[in-house]
C-alpha cells in the first residue's frame, strides 16, 4: 500500500517520513511530492519514491495519485493565499481515487478564535466536500517556533511579548509527525478529528524560568502591552503588517487559543509529549 505525502519536504514532512519508516513501513511505500529537489533527492538516496509536485496542475498530480490509496496533506501554501494550493491537492486526490485523506489542520479549527486557522477550517470542509473520507490532525503549536526566542533570551537575559498569562500546550514537531504516522499505518481514524497538543501547558514565567535552568543563567520574562509590542517589533526592523500580525497572533495566545490539553496527541502515540525542558535542552 503506498503513502503519498504532499508536503514531504516541508519540517513537519521530513518527520513523519522518519516516523513512517521507524514504523516499519518499507521506504518504497512512500511516494514523497514536493517542489525541493535536493530535499526528494535525499529521499529518493533512501529509497523513496519521488516525485517533482506542481499543484497548479491538478491534472498532473492527480495522475501522481494514482493507484494510491492514503494521501497525507500537509497545510501546504503561504497564509492568506492557501486555499488554492490545498483546494488543486484534494480535487486531484478526488480524481486519483485516493481512498484517505489525512490533513494537517489547527488545534479546534472550526470553532477556535485563532485568526491564522481560517483556511484550515475552509480546508477541512473542502476535504468533507470532496466525498473522500478523511481524517482531521488539528495540530497545535510547534515548541520550535520558540528556538529563537530561547537564542535571544541567551543573548540578553530577558524574554518580551504581549502573550502575558497566556498559556501555550506546545509539542514539537516529531510528536505531530508520530501521531500521523500513526493514523496513516493503523486502522479506523476514518471520519475522525484529533486535538493535538502539548500535555503541559506553560506561560511565558515558565518559560523564562525553564529557560535559565537550561541554561544555567538568569532569565526574566517582560510582559508588554499590545501597543508597546507593536512599537518594539517595528524598531526591530519588522514592517507594519508583520507587526500587526504577530500583535495579533500573540492576542490570541494570550486569551487561550492554542492553551487546550485534551490529551488526544498523548493518546495516539502512546506516550507523554516532550517537555519543554527536554526540547530546550536539544537546543543548547
Ligand atoms: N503548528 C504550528 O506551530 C505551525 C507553525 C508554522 C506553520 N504551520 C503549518 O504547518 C505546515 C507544515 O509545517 P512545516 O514546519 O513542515 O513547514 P515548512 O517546513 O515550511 O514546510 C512547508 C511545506 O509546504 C510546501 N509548500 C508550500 N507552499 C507550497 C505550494 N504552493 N505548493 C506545493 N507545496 C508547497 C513546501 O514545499 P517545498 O519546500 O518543496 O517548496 C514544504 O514541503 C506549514 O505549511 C503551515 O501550514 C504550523
Amino acid at each position: 500500500m503506498t503513502i503519498a505525502i504532499i508536503g514531504a519536504t516541508g519540517q513537519l514532512g521530513a518527520r513523519t517520513i522518519d516516523a513512517l519508516l521507524e514504523r516499519g513501513v518499507p521506504a518504497g511505500d512512500i511516494l514523497a511530492l514536493g517542489r525541493n529537489t535536493e530535499q526528494l533527492q535525499s529521499y529518493a538516496n533512501r529509497g523513496l519514491r519521488t516525485d517533482a509536485l506542481d499543484l497548479d496542475d491538478v491534472d498532473a498530480t492527480a495522475a501522481q495519485l494514482k493507484g494510491v490509496e492514503k494521501l497525507l496533506l500537509v497545510s501546504v501554501g503561504t497564509p492568506g493565499q492557501a486555499l488554492g494550493p490545498r483546494g488543486n491537492a484534494i480535487e486531484a486526490a478526488r480524481r486519483g481515487d485516493i481512498k484517505h485523506v489525512v490533513y494537517t489542520s489547527a488545534l479546534q479549527a472550526p470553532t477556535t478564535i485563532l485568526s491564522l486557522a481560517a483556511e484550515h477550517k475552509a480546508t477541512e470542509e473542502l476535504v468533507a466536500a470532496s466525498g473522500i473520507p478523511g481524517t482531521f490532525l488539528r495540530n497545535g503549536w510547534y515548541t520550535e517556533n520558540h528556538q529563537q526566542e530561547f537564542t535571544s533570551a541567551r543573548e540578553h537575559g530577558v524574554v518580551a511579548n504581549s502573550i502575558g498569562d497566556g498559556r501555550l500546550a506546545t509539542a514539537p514537531r516529531k510528536d505531530y509527525a508520530e501521531a500521523a504516522a500513526v493514523v496513516l499505518t493503523t486502522p479506523g481514524h476514518e471520519g475522525q478529528a484529533y486535538e493535538l497538543s502539548g500535555d503541559h501547558a506553560w506561560t511565558y514565567a515558565d518559560f523564562a524560568a525553564t529557560a535559565s535552568q537550561v541554561l544555567g543563567q538568569p532569565v526574566t520574562y517582560e510582559p508588554l502591552t499590545p501597543e508597546q509590542e507593536h512599537e518594539q517589533l517595528l524598531s526591530f526592523g519588522f514592517d507594519e503588517p508583520t507587526a500587526g500580525f504577530m500583535v495579533a497572533l500573540h492576542g490570541d495566545m494570550r486569551d487561550g487559543a492554542l492553551a487546550p490539553t485534551p490529551g488526544d496527541l498523548a493518546r495516539l502515540i502512546g506516550h507523554q509529549t516532550e517537555p519543554l525542558e527536554t526540547t530546550m535542552r536539544s537546543w543548547v
